[in-house]
């Protein structure tokens, strides 16, 4: 009983992403990592009825759902779009990664920079609804330089950018705070969507957005690659609405691909360009260290590099870097109090 009681009261970090949520429980390590998708019944009102799959299941069945059931995603670029999905998705989360729906955890959550105060107010209100007992949001591009390892209470410029689902988080941090910082619309939805708008208007093929992210992870690049790949992408006919497959390569890929990513490199420009003269000096020094799923695009360190002539890395473990930053603020609430949101 002991021992149940201890594996249960845990408090927890949560990366509430719009691609993946990620979750740490104190002392345990991360004990969740699914997408950010939530199956639910219609009922014949038309309202919610019943959760049917959250995560990895009812990612499977997005696009795919027959009538009565819609699989969907309650965060869009970085915020809660639809609270009460959101609300149930959470709840679903904290029981598998606490154990029960008895105890109501303490849990810290990231937010994105610069969030309004009526979205910072969605988020506190959906993870109370969904059982946590007390919530504290810090801001998910210190969360992001905490995990992948840079000094960010010192006082030093560290700049991070944080490529996600829906949001680009860029920011240079200095003593526990965002100095100069972006957070654009524009991640790995983004490019899911140029594939998509690619694909129809070259291919003449309709995808949805599982296909195109499943060609993305495959043939995505943001410059030619040494040696060009290839496959076949199947969708439905524009003109006839058969199905048909055709060829695309990763040539096809970075074309499509290349207005994101360039709004990506202008993004880092402008928040270079407000940074304080030391501080660049810093980050001149230390590179720009980049961190999210969409970090992961072939050959995007190379062009950000090139265009913004400053060292470029990957952090180790980019999906998780958030998580495990706020896990360290988690484990240590001398650095909590210097990071949380008011
Ligand atoms: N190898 C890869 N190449 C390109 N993109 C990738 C790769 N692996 C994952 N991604 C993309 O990364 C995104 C998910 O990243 P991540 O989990 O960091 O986002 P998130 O934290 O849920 O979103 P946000 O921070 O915007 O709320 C998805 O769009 C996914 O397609
Ligand atoms: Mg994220």
């Amino acid at each position: 009983m002991e021992q149940a009681l201890g594996r249960l009261a845990r408090d927890l970090a949560i990366d509430l992403g719009t691609a993946n949520t990620l979750v740490y429980a104190q002392g345990r390590g991360i004990v969740l990592e699914e997408p950010s998708v939530v199956a639910v019944r219609i009922t014949e009102a038309g309202t919610y009825g019943d959760v049917v799959a959250v995560g990895e299941e009812a990612k499977q069945m997005l696009g795919r759902t027959p009538g009565g059931i819609v699989a969907l995603r309650p965060l869009k670029d970085g915020v809660i779009s639809d609270f009460q999905v959101t609300e149930e998705m959470l709840r679903a989360f904290l029981r598998r990664a606490t154990g029960s729906s008895m105890f109501k955890p303490r849990v810290i959550v990231c937010v994105p920079f610069g969030l309004a105060e009526v979205e910072k107010r969605a988020v506190h209100e959906s993870a109370r609804a969904a059982g946590a007992r007390e919530v504290v949001l810090i801001p998910e591009p210190l969360a992001a330089a905490l995990g992948a390892g840079l000094p960010v209470l010192e006082p030093t410029g560290s700049m991070i950018v944080d490529i996600g689902g829906g949001t680009t988080e860029i920011a240079v941090i200095s003593l526990g705070g965002s100095v100069s910082a972006q957070s654009l619309p524009v991640a790995g939805d983004a490019m899911n969507k140029a594939a998509v708008d690619y694909v129809s208007e070259k291919l003449g093929l309709q995808i949805g957005e599982r296909t195109a992210e499943a060609l993305k992870l495959e043939l995505g690049c943001a410059s030619p690659l040494p040696q060009v790949l290839g496959t076949q992408v199947k969708g439905r006919d524009a003109q006839t609405g058969i199905p048909r497959q055709a060829p695309i390569t990763s040539e096809d890929l970075r074309r499509a691909l290349i207005q994101p990513v360039n709004a990506i490199i202008e993004g880092i420009r402008q928040v270079l360009e407000a940074t304080p003269p030391e501080l660049a000096g810093d980050v001149l020094q230390r590179g720009i260290v980049l961190c999210g799923g969409g970090a992961l695009l072939r050959g995007l360190t190379q062009v950000l590099a090139d265009s913004t002539g400053l060292p470029v890395m990957i952090a180790d473990d980019p999906l998780r870097c958030v998580v495990n930053g706020a896990a360290t603020a988690l484990e240590n609430p001398q650095i909590l109090d210097r990071i949380r949101l008011p």
